[in-house]
This record gives structure tokens, sequence and C-alpha cells, in this order.
């Protein structure tokens, strides 16, 4: 029997958590390999055995790991208590979170002998991808033998997670064509299939992102028009259409049809725009009661819609086709991938997981750790503006320099990249703030829970309490 929307879960349904805190985890190791690179940027000499070649990849694994273990923790998490619990297997969860820790810290180790093999961003050897595929398969059947039991119409967050999931598959394997010789052999069909494949994968990740904003919108608000309202479902179809198609504005160098690429980047500014205004016009009509309620997760709510917009206007600029030759594959591009997986993406999955907190452990989150979590909110967000305005100074010098020679340019450039190298210190011991007094709490609810298959009388009491 399904249970109602409203209705908490008799489960702990746990697994999510175990998986909120490796993505913390992943986070904070994220943090410090970024720190070490922006300085290999400056020092190359420094920590000599630890190339930037390593420290990259690693620093970059370890945060996309972060947006999807946090993502998919989130959707573990939540979607069980508003469904028929008979249908979700916490097995298979489970196995979804060893195999991928296993395959994680296998992937770490690889890049740390420095053992590549892949391509960009998938940087390991590619034998390494095929527990990735399995456990998206079990994520898959997990997710949708429980969604398609909702018999009332989906929230648009179910659309966004599901069409995530699929869509992560089918980027995912695209991204790996090129172990075919047809495409290996010629550069350009590489090269286009590869960022087309790459364009898709944000896009997909945005959707459970994005998803998962839409749930905490709804549940912060307590209306369910937030999550079913039509700018909410064009920003979806927008979103959609972006996944599809949005690739063609991050592949400026491959020569196609410009109105291709034009009109790819039209609509994924129009999306960005529908995603502030929704959460503008939510945070508009929220009460004082519910903003102080849930103050933490409606805090990183509203810093990931202040650097929505901040963040279309950096790409509005740096996707004019005309900029973009000057700014193409100079520290403006990093400044925007940055700018979104910071600002955007952690800024909502942050909120994601200070709710569960403050669902399951109340106000104790704010009692024991009130003023870490605050220090850490204002480092993080003033830092990150300090740190992005550094990197698009150093990339627009870079892309405008007129002399030939590099070491001339980047000694023009060095002020601005330690400018971004102490900023990141900030943002990481921000984060770090953050990271420890969720950690605190988290570890409490993991451990105490693990091995519980069945909730005691005493969990149920407190799970009764999950949901408002
Ligand atoms: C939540 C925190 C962070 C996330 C999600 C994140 C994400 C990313 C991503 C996705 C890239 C790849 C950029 C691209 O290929 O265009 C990147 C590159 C990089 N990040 Fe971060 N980052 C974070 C924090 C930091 C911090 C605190 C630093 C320290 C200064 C840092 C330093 C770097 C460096 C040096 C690169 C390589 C840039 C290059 O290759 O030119 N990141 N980061």
């Amino acid at each position: 029997m399904e249970q109602s929307p409203t209705e908490p879960a008799r489960t702990p349904n746990d697994v999510g958590l175990w998986f909120m805190l490796l993505g913390l985890l992943a986070l904070a190791a994220s943090l410090l390999f970024g720190v070490l690179g922006a300085f290999k940027f400056l020092y190359p000499e420094f920590l000599e055995e630890l190339a930037f070649n390593k420290l990259r990849p690693l620093h970059v694994s370890l945060a996309v790991s972060w947006i999807f273990l946090t993502a998919i923790g989130g959707i573990y998490y939540y979607l069980p208590n508003f469904s028929n619990l008979s249908s979700f297997s916490n097995r298979i969860a489970r196995w979804h979170f060893w195999i991928y820790l296993v395959t994680g810290l296998t992937i770490l180790g690889a890049y740390a002998l420095g053992k590549f093999g892949g391509r960009e961003y998938w940087e390991f050897p590619p034998i390494l991808a095929l527990p990735i595929f399995l456990t998206w398969i079990m994520f898959g059947v997990n997710y949708f033998t429980i969604a398609v039991k909702r018999r009332t119409a989906w929230p648009l967050y179910y659309w966004m997670w599901g069409t995530g999931i699929v869509f992560f598959f089918l980027t995912f394997t695209e991204s790996y064509l090129w172990l075919i010789p047809y495409f290996r052999e010629n550069m350009l069909r590489e090269i286009a299939v590869q960022w087309k494949s790459y364009g898709s994968l944000v896009g997909s990740w945005n959707m459970l992102v994005y998803g998962t904003a839409l749930y905490l919108m709804e549940k912060i608000s307590d209306d369910e028009g937030v999550a079913r309202s039509k700018m909410a479902f064009g920003l979806y179809f927008l979103g959609l259409f972006n996944l599809m198609f949005g690739w063609a504005h991050h592949t400026y160098p491959v020569p196609f049809a410009a109105w291709v690429r034009d009109f790819a980047y039209v609509v994924s500014m129009t999306e960005l725009f529908l995603l502030g205004k929704i959460m503008w016009d939510w945070r508009v009509s929220l009460s004082t009661r519910q903003k102080f309620q849930h103050r933490r997760p409606y805090r990183f709510l509203f810093a990931s819609d202040m650097w929505v917009f901040i963040n279309l206007i950096l790409a509005l600029v740096i996707s004019v086709p005309a900029l973009n030759l000057f700014t193409h594959g100079t520290h403006v591009i990093v400044a925007h991938t940055m700018g979104t997986t910071i600002g955007i993406n952690t800024m909502i999955l942050l909120a994601s997981v200070f709710y569960v907190l403050e669902q399951r452990v109340g106000q104790d989150v704010e009692i024991r750790h009130a003023q870490p979590i605050s220090i850490g909110f204002w480092l993080a967000n003033g830092s990150l503006l300090i740190f992005l305005a550094a990197l698009v100074a150093a990339g627009l010098i870079k892309g405008t320099y007129e002399s030939d020679s590099f070491q001339d340019m980047m000694e023009t450039i060095e002020p601005y990249l330690l400018v971004f190298a102490v900023a990141g210190v900030g943002l990481m011991v921000g984060f770090w703030l953050l990271i420890l007094s969720a950690i605190s709490h988290m570890r409490g609810l993991v451990f105490s829970l693990q091995s519980d298959d069945c909730p005691s009388s005493k969990q149920l009491g407190r799970l009764s309490l999950f949901d408002n």
C-alpha cells in the first residue's frame, strides 16, 4: 500500500546517510588537493613528488564524487519516506555503497601511483568504469521500482531524479566511445564526442541536484505547488533539452554550424535563469517562521540562489562567441566550472545535508555548532567571491596577453593566482568547519543504526519526527 506523501517512513533507510557521510569526506579531501594544486601553479617545485597532473584529477574526481554521492544519498534517504517501502531494497543500496567505496579508493590509488589511461575527467584506467556502470544500474533499478509505485502524479523532482539517472548512464557510456577505434582514430571525432558527453554529464548531475533543491523547497515551505508549477516544469524541459543539446556550447573549438552553438547557449542561460527565478519566488513566499525553523538549509539555498545570478553573469560573458575565443582554455573557464559546482551545486547539497540533520537531530545542530556553522558559511561564501574574481582576472589577462613569452605572461598573472590560492585556503577552512559540524552529527547517526534492518521502537519514535 502506498503511503501518503507526508507520512514518514517506518524504516531507517540510513544507507542514504552513509552516502552523505562519504560525500562529506570526499569534499574535505578534494578541497585539500585543490589548495595544493593552486600552490603548485605558483611554485611548481613545491611538494615535488605530488605533480600537478596527479593533484588535478585527485581534486576534480573527489569534487565530482562529492556531488554524486550527496545527491544519491539524498535520493536514497528521501525517497523511501514517501513511497512503498517494501519495494526499496536496502541490500542493493548497501552493495551500491560498498562497490562505490572500493572502486573510488582504487581510482584514488591509481592516480596516486600515476596510473592513468582514461580521458579528461575520467583519467583512471578504463576497466574501473565497469563497477561504476554496475552501481548505476543498481541505483536505477532501486529508484524506478519505488518511483513507479507512486499512484499519484509525480512531483517534478521525481522526473528530475529519474531523468538524471537515465541520462548519466547514457552519457557515461558515450564518454567511453573512444575505446572503439572508429572514434579514437579520428581526433576531431573523438574530441567532439568526448566534449559532447561531458556537457551532457553535467546536465545529468544538474538534474539530480536541482531535483534535490525542489524537494527541499517543497518541504521547507510545506507547499506541494513548488514542484508542480508551470515554471518548474519549464525548468525541467529546458534542462532536458540542455542535457541533450546544450553540449554544443562546450565545444567551441570544434568546427560545426554556429547556430547550433548559439541556440544551445541561449537554452542553458535560460535554464539557469529559471532556476534562479524559482528559488527567488520561493524565498519571497516563505514566512519568517519557516525561514527560522529551517534556518540552516534555508541559508544554503539562499546562497545558492545568489550564486545562480552571479554565475549567470559570468556565463553570459564567457559564452559570447567572440569573447569565448579569448577565454577558452583559460582560468575564466575554470572560474565558470568551479563557480557553478561550488556556488550552486555544493550550496544545494549542503542544504540537503543540513536539512537531514535538522530532521534527525533537531536543534542540537544549532546548539552544539551554531558558531562554527555560521563562521564556515560566511567564510566559504566570502572567499568564493574573491576566489572567482581572481580566476577571472588571471584568465582575462592570459587570454588577451600579446607578448609571445609564456614566462612574461605567468609573471603578470602571478599576483592574481596568489590571491586565488589564498582565497582557496579561506574556502577550504570555511567548508571544513561546515563539514566537521555535519560529520560530528552524521557519524553518530550512521554508526548507531548501521546494522539495523528493522528499526527498534526507540528509532521508530525518532523517525516519526522525520518530516513535517
Ligand atoms: C566545493 C569545492 C570545489 C569544487 C566542487 C571544485 C571543482 C572543480 C572542478 C569541477 C574543476 C575542473 C575545472 C575544469 O576542468 O574546468 C576544478 C579545478 C581546479 N580546482 Fe577546484 N573545486 C573546489 C574547490 C577548490 C579549492 C578550494 C581550490 C583551491 C584553490 C581549487 C583549486 C582548483 C584547481 C587548481 C583546479 C585546476 C585548474 C586547472 O586545471 O586549470 N578548487 N575544481
